[in-house]
């Protein structure tokens, strides 16, 4: 019987877990054995008692060291350090957020050591996988989440109210790039009231803000901001100029400012200048996501919340951890999915004609096999 091990993350800030009680559950119906270290779920307040509840094995941390290397499968959020990564036994598969391009140190390590490694940032974007797309499901809580937080720290109602002091107008929201994290920030906006204005450079992402909602800022393009796989392109200088003068008298209005802007591979473009901000109200908010891969705005930190020109820009550069319950349950139900499609008889299967293994499978039998991470690790 194969046994799935869930250790505690131990990432700064990490505060999700790869295995609710709930999917630990269907995970022994399925017929797999499942170990948990003490307290991995503690963040996210599903308890020892939970797991045991939903039949799986809670081990104390002592136990969860020799775990490590006597498992089959290990369920992770967080990347791995390369001390765990040297712990893992041949053969074995791992299962996280293993961000390739930052973390070659332990994929080296996995490498070498024939891990057979699934990273969840590489599941192919098909309607087959939608269920297991943990960009997805984690992009749309961070979305949620900064646009609560903005209320929080804005010194303003969001809603138009009417009341027998008079009439407050409603908070203006200006959302820049309407991908998955855009489109929840647009419809939390909203449902708390505020007028939201966005800027996208795919020209299809116009009528799904237009549909939640919100008001798209056209500014015109020499040609489609669109690149590969429906992501977006990086700009020539001239274009991303043009961008920031098209949105900088909507910005300079706004109380609040969320960005969401990415392109794949790229540093995130920088869309809210330093004297952009300098022009915005005291007491604006301003809520970089894109703080991890560099930041939309010019003054964002990561992992701080600073205040530039009486503005609150708030850096936080996992958004996603500060709905762990959440978090959890839907990251948990994306690996679920996955390991689900690899189950045959009992066994978890690689199947590499499979296009959903073998586009996620980033190290197999020792061998990178992600084209860029393979690069990279013989750089
Ligand atoms: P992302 O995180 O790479 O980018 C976020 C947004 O930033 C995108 O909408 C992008 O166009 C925008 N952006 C980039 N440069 C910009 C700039 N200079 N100014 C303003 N906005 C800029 O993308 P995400 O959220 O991961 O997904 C993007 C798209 O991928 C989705 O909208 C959808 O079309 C597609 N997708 C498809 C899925 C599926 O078929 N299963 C699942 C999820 C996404």
């Amino acid at each position: 019987m194969p046994q799935v091990f869930v250790p505690r993350e131990i990432a700064d800030g990490e505060t999700r877990v790869a295995c609710t009680p709930e999917t630990a559950k269907r995970y022994v119906k399925e017929g797999l054995e499942v170990v948990v270290e003490s307290g991995a779920g503690k963040h996210a307040h599903f308890t020892d008692q939970h797991y045991q509840d939903a039949g799986a094995k809670v081990v104390s941390a002592a136990e969860a060291e020799a775990a490590w290397g006597a498992t089959d499968i290990v369920l992770r959020v967080s990347p791995i350090t390369p001390d765990e990564a040297a712990k893992l036994k041949e053969g074995s598969l791992l299962i996280g957020l293993l961000s390739p391009h930052k973390n070659l140190d332990s994929i080296r390590i996995l490498r070498d050591r024939k891990v057979n490694a699934i990273a969840m940032e590489l599941i192919p974007r098909i309607s087959r996988a939608q269920s297991m797309d943990a960009l997805s499901s984690q992009a749309s809580i961070a979305g949620y989440k900064a646009v609560l937080m903005a209320a929080t720290h804005l010194d303003k109602y969001f809603p138009l109210l009417m009341t027998a002091a008079g009439t407050i107008q409603p908070a203006k929201i200006v959302i820049m790039g309407a991908g998955v994290a855009g489109l929840q920030a647009i419809a939390t906006g909203r449902r708390l009231g505020a007028v939201v204005e966005v800027s996208d450079i795919r020209p299809a992402v116009k009528e799904q803000v237009e549909s939640l909602g919100g008001r798209f800022i056209d500014f015109p393009m020499d040609e489609s901001g669109e690149g590969e796989g429906g992501y977006a392109r990086e700009l020539t200088p001239e274009q991303l100029k043009a961008q920031q003068e098209a949105v900088r008298k909507k910005v300079v209005a706004a109380d609040v400012v969320i960005t969401t802007a990415l392109v794949p591979g790229r540093p995130a473009p920088k869309l809210i200048t330093k004297d952009m901000v300098e022009e915005m109200r005291e007491g604006a908010v301003i809520v970089d996501l894109a703080v991890e891969q560099g930041g939309n705005c010019e003054l964002s930190r990561s992992g701080e919340t600073v205040t530039e020109y009486g503005v609150t820009i708030i850096g936080h550069p996992n958004m996603a951890t500060a709905t762990p319950a959440d978090a959890s349950l839907l990251y948990s139900r994306n690996i679920q999915a996955l390991i689900l499609n690899m189950l045959s008889e009992g066994e978890v299967v690689l199947d590499l004609e499979d296009e959903i293994t073998n586009d996620a499978l980033l190290t197999h039998n020792g061998e990178a096999r992600h084209g860029s991470t393979a690069e990279a690790l013989h750089a």
